[in-house]
């Protein structure tokens, strides 16, 4: 099988840090033949690092995606443009990994999914969290039956100051909100796919205003797994600083979710900044830390903790802590464009997850429930 060409939209911070090295470890399968950015220089330096020497480089997503010989393309442009991009894209007869979340809004992820069902080419959505080693060591031991039902999950990702200060976060009409849909989207991916349930019945949610505008923010950044998060500019902040929600699934189960960049909480999820999850069931219990899981269960009729697996996680050299496998999601995508495996994350999962967190800002600003109906979509009246 001859080499399939990829090509990349967006060359900023998630492209260097993950896509860009990923796919390079992938050289075997692929030619990383076209780089495309609204500031060439971006452009041109991630052809320059990474690209065939005949790459090419382009401004304008129109043209990259005019070469009929590019097999599939990475969308990794700020949040707004992911659904004009993909949807484009699939129409062109590209297969696409857009990175999450996998829209801003209800609607705009259901033009990618319907783009996909259109086309019959294939969309997965960058949830690289789910290969991180505690979330693989948590799905396997709900699948082996140690929690039994899970009626009670908490999907959280707290940073008490942790506003990202680099690319356009803080920027509503780039990214269509903040913390929630940027890190909580993590935290509620993971715990939707370790409860394998999909099925929402209603959400209610809030989110707050209250630290990235007020605050003086000299000083106040923080150091986190991520590095050094900075003073931000709290004039230009025109997004939530953290969010609440409560998502009531069809069969009763609840997930509580919550999400900051900024709060006055001293215990921050996951220890080390990460997305945290805490399942209940009926046999037993168990919650996510880096590299492991916290497993509560009875062994003769006695509350027992068991610590499972020990790993340092990580998933690309330099970008999260420690030794670091190979990229999975690389791989896993690479192994389906090649027609040898599945995609790992489904669109029809990421749609959900969007759903959900689009009814909880809606929630929020309209002070009341959102329904979910009969084929699952969110009732905005
Ligand atoms: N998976 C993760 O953990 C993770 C982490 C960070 C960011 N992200 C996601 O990646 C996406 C990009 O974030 P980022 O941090 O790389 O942002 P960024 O601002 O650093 O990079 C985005 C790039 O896209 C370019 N761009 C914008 N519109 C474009 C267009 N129409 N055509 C071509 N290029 C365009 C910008 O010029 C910029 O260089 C966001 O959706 C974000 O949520 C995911």
């Amino acid at each position: 099988m001859s080499k399939l060409k990829i090509g990349f939209i967006g060359c900023g911070g998630i492209a260097n840090q993950k896509h860009l090295p990923g796919m390079a470890q992938q050289k075997e399968y692929v030619d990383l033949v076209a780089f495309c950015d609204l500031i060439p220089e971006r452009a041109e330096k991630a052809a320059k690092e990474y690209g065939t020497p005949d790459a090419k480089v382009y401004t304008d997503y129109h043209d990259l995606l005019a070469d009929k010989s590019i097999d599939a393309v990475h969308v990794l442009t700020p949040n707004i443009a992911h659904c004009e991009i993909t949807v484009a894209a699939l129409e062109a007869g590209k297969h696409v990994l857009c990175e999450k979340p996998m829209a801003a809004t209800t609607a705009d992820a259901k033009k990618m999914l319907e783009a996909r069902d259109r086309t019959g080419k294939m969309l997965t959505i960058g949830y690289q969290y789910r290969h991180f080693h505690e979330n693989t060591v948590a799905r396997k031991v709900v699948a082996d039956g140690w929690l039994g039902d899970i009626y009670y999950a908490e999907a959280t990702y707290l940073r008490r100051r942790g506003v990202p200060t680099w690319g356009v976060f803080t920027d509503k009409s780039k990214q269509g909100g903040g913390p929630l849909i940027d890190i909580g989207t993590h935290a509620l991916d993971n715990t939707l796919f370790m409860m394998n349930n999909y099925d929402v019945e209603y959400v209610v949610g809030t989110s707050f205003e209250k630290l990235g505008r007020l605050l003086d923010p000299e000083h106040q950044g923080q150091v986190s797994f991520m590095g050094d998060h900075d003073s931000w500019n709290n004039e230009t902040y025109d997004v939530e600083d953290s969010a609440v929600g409560h998502i009531k699934m069809k069969n009763g189960a609840v997930i509580n979710l919550r999400a900051s960049w900024a709060i006055n909480m001293a215990e921050e999820a996951g220890g080390d900044n990460a997305a945290h999850v805490l399942l209940c069931g009926t046999k037993g219990g168990l919650d996510t830390l880096a590299g492991r899981v916290r497993l509560n269960h009875v062994i003769a009729n006695q509350p027992t903790i068991s610590w499972v697996g020990n790993q340092v996680r990580g998933f690309i050299p330099g970008f999260s802590q420690g030794p670091a496998p190979v990229s999975k999601e690389h791989d896993i995508w690479v192994k389906a464009l090649r027609g040898e495996g599945d995609l790992f994350v489904t669109a029809d999962q990421a749609f959900v997850v969007t759903k959900i967190l689009d009814s909880i800002y809606y929630s929020s600003k309209h002070n009341k429930p959102v329904y979910f109906d009969a084929e699952g979509m969110p009732i905005f009246d």
